[in-house]
């Protein structure tokens, strides 16, 4: 193990300096980490909620001259619901960043982000604006707009009429799914890179739509995860481990684990589950 993953590795106890509501169902959580605030975009940690549980969440931005991180956090399960209970002040522990982040591939960048997955593209947005990308669009879904999340954050970053929004109600933007729209923006449009985090079938589409127009495309996977440095085995995707491997995932990695990308995955128990 290198000298720099034995570090990332090593629990570090923090408090929470700032939650905030940000829709119905997603509260973002501020916090200082000096080794976090040096993460790269897609790069994940693991949050301690004491007496609860360890998770794996995305970095959703970082200020590395102050040293904080944030992530944005989807109640769905008793240690994300715990953690959204919790309040500035409160103690947490972190240890990270793991995994390998996107890759910057210049000219012109189309982020897709269904749900709470558009949090590490958020990051990779500011990313790209501050490499002064040609053009970066982002294709937001949600299943309402309430659930829609860090638009505003998106348009300042990439320009207004740069951030397109598609929600299953319609109550914003086009009705219907974010990858039917990515496909109709990469219709009309050339993009250098395709970078996706979401529901597995979503990225899954939008994988084979960036294949179809001869695209490099990147995704974020998610798999269950203990130890986030390679050992324990629960996250595998074929011969992958995405602690180790990932979180992201390029297009000829996953034309590879065409079998389990979007199709199946292990519970906690090691049983596989459809997707
Ligand atoms: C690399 C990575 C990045 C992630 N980033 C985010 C993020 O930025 N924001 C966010 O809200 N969620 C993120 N998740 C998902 C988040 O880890 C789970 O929602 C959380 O662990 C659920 O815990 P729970 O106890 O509340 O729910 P549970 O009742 O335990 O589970 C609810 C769902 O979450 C999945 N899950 C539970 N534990 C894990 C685990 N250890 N690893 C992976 N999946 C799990 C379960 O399969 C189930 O589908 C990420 C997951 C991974 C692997
Ligand atoms: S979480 Fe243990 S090998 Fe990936």
């Amino acid at each position: 193990m290198s000298a720099w993953l034995i570090a990332a590795n090593k629990h570090r106890a923090t408090r929470i300096l700032d939650a905030e509501v940000i829709s119905p169902t997603v509260k973002t959580f501020t916090f200082k980490d000096k080794l976090c605030a040096k993460a790269k975009p897609g790069q994940f940690l693991m949050l301690w909620i004491p007496g609860v549980d360890e998770i794996p969440l995305s970095i959703y931005d970082v200020n590395r001259e102050k040293g904080l991180i944030s992530v944005a956090v989807k109640r769905v399960g008793e240690a994300t619901k715990a953690l959204h209970d919790m309040k500035t002040g409160d103690w947490i522990g972190v240890r990270g960043p793991f995994g390998n982040g996107f890759t910057f591939k210049g000219g012109k960048a189309l982020l897709v982000g269904g749900g709470v997955g558009i949090a590490p593209l958020t990051f990779l947005a500011k990313e790209l604006a501050v490499q002064k990308i040609s053009r970066t669009v982002v294709v937001v879904g949600a299943k309402t707009g309430k659930e829609l999340i860090f638009l505003d954050k998106l348009k300042r970053l990439c320009g207004e009429k740069n951030v397109l929004a598609a929600t299953e109600d319609g109550s914003y933007g086009v009705k219907g799914l974010a990858s039917t729209l990515t496909e109709s923006v990469m219709t009309k449009e050339k993009f250098d890179a395709v970078y996706t985090c979401g529901p597995e079938p979503m990225t899954r589409v939008v994988l084979d739509c960036a294949e179809r127009f001869g695209v490099y495309a990147e995704a974020s996977l998610e798999r269950i995860m203990r130890c986030a440095i390679g050992i324990c085995g629960s996250c595998t995707i074929g011969g992958y481990r995405v602690c180790r491997d990932g979180p992201i995932f390029n297009i000829n990695q996953l034309k590879s684990v065409k079998n389990e990308f979007g199709v199946w995955k292990r519970d906690f128990n090691g049983r596989r589950i459809p997707i």
